[in-house]
Parts: structure tokens; C-alpha cells; sequence
């Protein structure tokens, strides 16, 4: 498959456009000398323009980082079904049992531009596939309501949408500065000129920290290239590149080390305040990270135990009972502790100790139980009543089955 922005122009490799890319990439890295320990580059077109370019670096990135369309998203009951096929072999005959799978239950939310919702539950409650249906790219039998401005799935906005997948979609061959130049020639509106639009790869570049690999192969499976979390960083840049209104995120943050981590998601909450709409999974984020969300929602095998902001779930959760069983527990870690069953039992708060169920797996299922139930009798009605009060047209069901 080819990468998300190459799809459309799937002869870029061969013929002479080829050619003239290529050309034009070569002459960029030529242009362009270390400056300064750190080895920052910029594109040199004349002396004029390099002053300038160091004291606009940010009125530049700006041209990136305001939303020309915002997008409110809201999904609504969102359930999710597979078909399970298990062969049952006997000596003489052979049948098939079908069996059904519910991967995701009744699952709402709304995000408006500005704001940045982060996924969370441990792995395979079901976060890719939230996201992946809301970035229309979900083939099943698949229930519910998500709609862009009220408006259902369409192929104008799907180009408003930027998704950076779970496993990074990237040539081996190319290098980094090449993948990313490649990108901006390719997706970037026509008003643009080349030069700009090399130049808008550039600032990527050097805001996403890859400044030190911009000349280095992506690397696969035969041959090494660079890094994990510097292919995650490219494969975001890709999608930062072309300033959807929509950015969706798989798992942004993993395999990268907290300071870079948290760079990331401080590009990532810059770009929603800039009036886009972000929604990103997440796995285990620090508490800082944790403060840099607006909203989120916390998943536990399909099934929504809490949506809302980020500020407010500590409270929400002492409210019907359950709390971390010491004060200075990072948010996620006892999110994510709930989410998979697990309480922190204080009946011996006194002495500071943490009894933790891990064993007992029916208490887990009861507690998820119990999460579950409390999160239908007290978020879900206001959520409900939250979307629909915002709804400016008539929502219209959809439901699809492949
Ligand atoms: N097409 C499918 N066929 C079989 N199982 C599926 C399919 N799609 C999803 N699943 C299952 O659904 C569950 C949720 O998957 P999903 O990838 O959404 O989890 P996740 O929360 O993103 O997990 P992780 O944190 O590990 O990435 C998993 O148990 C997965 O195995
Ligand atoms: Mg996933």
C-alpha cells in the first residue's frame, strides 16, 4: 500500500516528475549548511532570505498552524461487531461456528476545534478502532453516528483529515528530508509555490526535532534507517505538513523519550489551539503529559467508563468510590489500574499500603462492571443531552455492514 499522500500520485516514482523532484530536493541539500552545534538548517535561497528566515521562523509555522475549516466531531452510540470464524475439525466432518465479537459498546463523545482529546485504555479496549472509525476508514458492521459539522463522512472531508496510523506507512528508500519535501510538493495547495512548500518541509523538520537525521534513510525491515520515534515523528510530520482541520493520532508518543514526548504533544495541543480538532490515542502518559489533554475518554474492553475533561476525572471517580491509594499517583496510571479492574484498596490507608487485586479476576470484572454502570447512570445521559443540544442539523443514523 502506498503511503496516505503518495495514493493519489502513485507515478511520482517513474517518469520525469520524478526526475524534477528529485532535482529539486538535491538542490535544497546542497543549499544547506550546519549552523551551529545543534546543525540547524534552513533552505538557502539568498542571504536576504536566510536573515529572515531565522526571525520568522514561527510567522511561518503559522501559516501552518491556523485551521482553515474547524471541525467539531461527535460520535454517538458507536458499536463495533467482528465476525469470529473458528473451525471445529472433527475426525469425520468439518464445520464452521460463527461467533460474534463486540469490539466496541455505545461509545459518544464531541470534540470542538481547540481542543485535544486523548484516548485512553489498556491494549485492545478498542482506542484504534475508535479512531479508525472516526477517520472513516472502518469496514464492518459497524452501528452508530459520526458526524463533522453535522455533517456525515465525505470525501471533501476526508481531505480535511489528517491520520497518523498505528504502524508507520513510509518508503524505505527515501530519507527523511525527502519524505517530507515529497509530502509537501504533493499535498500542499497550488496557491503555494515549490519553494514554499519546501520550505513549510523544512520548519517541519526542524519542529519536530529531526534536524539531526533530515539527510538519513527511513530504513525497514532488510536494512537499518533511523530510529522508531523518529519514523513516528516523520510519519506525524507528514500529516502536520498538510494542516487538516481534523488530526487524528495513533499512539503519537510511543517508543519516544518523555522529553520528546512531551514536545510532541505540545506541537500537538499548539495545533488545536490553532482551531483544529485533535483526538489522539495514547499509552501510558506521564503526568505531564496527562495535564496537556482537554478532554478524555478512558476505555475498558470497548465499553466507555468516563468522558469528559481531563481536569475533572480524579473528582468524577472519587465521586462513586474510587480513588488512588496515595496522593501523588500520575492520573493515567490509576485510569488505566481502573480500566483493566484494578483498585487501590485504602481500608489501610494509615499505613500507607496498597492492596492490589491483581489476582482476582472476578472482582476485576465486577469492578469493570460497576465502572461501566456508573459511567451510563452519570455521563452518558449529560453527554447525550451535550450532543444533541449542540446539534444544528437533523443527525442522521448510519450503519453500515460489510
Ligand atoms: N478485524 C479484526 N479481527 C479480529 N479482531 C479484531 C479486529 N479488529 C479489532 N480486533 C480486536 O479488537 C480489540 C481492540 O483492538 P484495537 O486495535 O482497537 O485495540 P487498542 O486499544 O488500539 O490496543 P493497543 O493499545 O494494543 O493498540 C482487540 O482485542 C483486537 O484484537
Ligand atoms: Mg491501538
Amino acid at each position: 500500500m502506498l503511503p496516505h499522500d503518495q495514493e493519489n500520485s502513485s507515478n511520482i516514482h517513474g517518469g520525469s516528475s520524478n526526475v524534477l523532484v528529485r532535482a529539486r530536493i538535491d538542490s535544497i541539500s546542497l543549499q544547506i549548511e550546519p549552523n551551529g552545534p545543534t546543525c540547524n538548517v534552513s533552505p538557502r535561497v539568498n542571504d536576504d532570505r536566510v536573515s529572515d528566515h531565522q526571525q520568522s521562523h514561527h510567522a511561518k509555522l503559522s501559516i501552518l498552524r491556523e485551521s482553515l475549516h474547524p471541525v467539531t466531531l461527535k460520535f454517538e452510540d458507536v458499536s463495533y461487531t467482528i465476525k469470529l470464524e473458528s473451525n471445529k475439525r472433527g475426525y469425520f466432518s468439518s464445520h464452521q461456528q460463527k461467533q460474534t465479537r463486540m469490539i466496541l459498546q455505545n461509545v459518544m463523545g464531541i470534540v470542538k476545534p481547540g481542543e485535544l482529546l486523548a484516548m485512553l485504555g489498556p491494549s485492545g479496549s478498542g482506542k484504534t478502532t475508535l479512531l479508525t472509525s472516526i477517520a472513516g476508514r472502518l469496514h464492518g458492521k459497524f452501528s452508530g453516528t459520526i458526524t463533522y459539522n453535522d455533517q456525515q463522512f465525505s470525501s471533501s472531508m476526508k481531505r480535511k483529515i489528517g491520520f497518523v496510523t498505528q504502524d508507520d506507512v513510509l518508503y524505505p528508500h527515501l530519507t527523511v528530508l525527502e519524505t517530507l519535501t515529497y509530502a509537501a510538493l504533493l499535498r500542499l495547495p497550488s496557491k503555494l509555490t515549490n519553494q514554499e512548500k519546501i520550505e513549510q518541509a523544512e520548519l517541519v523538520i526542524m519542529e519536530l526535532g529531526l534536524t539531526r537525521c533530515r539527510n538519513s534513510m527511513i530504513g525497514g525491515q532488510l536494512f537499518r534507517g533511523i530510529s522508531g520515534g523518529e519514523r513516528k515523528r516523520v510519519s506525524i510530520g507528514q500529516e502536520m505538513l498538510v494542516n487538516p482541520s481534523l488530526l487524528l493520532l495513533d499512539e503519537p508518543t510511543s517508543g519516544l523519550d518523555s522529553t520528546t514526548a512531551q514536545r510532541i504533544m505540545s506541537t500537538l495541543r499548539w495545533l488545536a489551539r490553532g482551531g483544529r480538532t485533535v483526538v489522539t490515542t495514547i499509552h501510558q502518559p506521564s503526568s505531564t503529559l496527562f495535564r496537556m489533554f482537554d478532554k478524555i475518554i478512558v476505555l475498558t474492553e470497548g465499553c466507555p467508563i468516563y468522558y469528559g475533561k481531563s481536569s475533572l476525572v480524579m473528582e468524577y471517580f472519587a465521586s462513586i468510590g474510587y480513588a488512588p491509594g496515595f496522593n501523588f499517583m500520575n492520573p493515567a496510571d490509576f485510569l488505566l489500574d481502573l480500566a483493566n479492574g484494578i483498585t487501590h484498596d485504602t481500608r489501610h490507608d494509615d499505613q500507607h499500603e496498597l492492596i492490589m487485586k491483581q489476582d482476582q479476576s472476578e472482582n476485576q470484572n465486577a469492578t469493570k462492571q460497576s465502572l461501566i454502570s456508573s459511567y451510563r447512570k452519570n455521563i452518558y445521559p449529560l453527554l447525550k443531552e451535550e450532543i444533541n443540544q449542540s446539534c444544528n442539523r437533523p443527525i442522521r443514523s448510519s450503519s453500515t455492514s460489510t
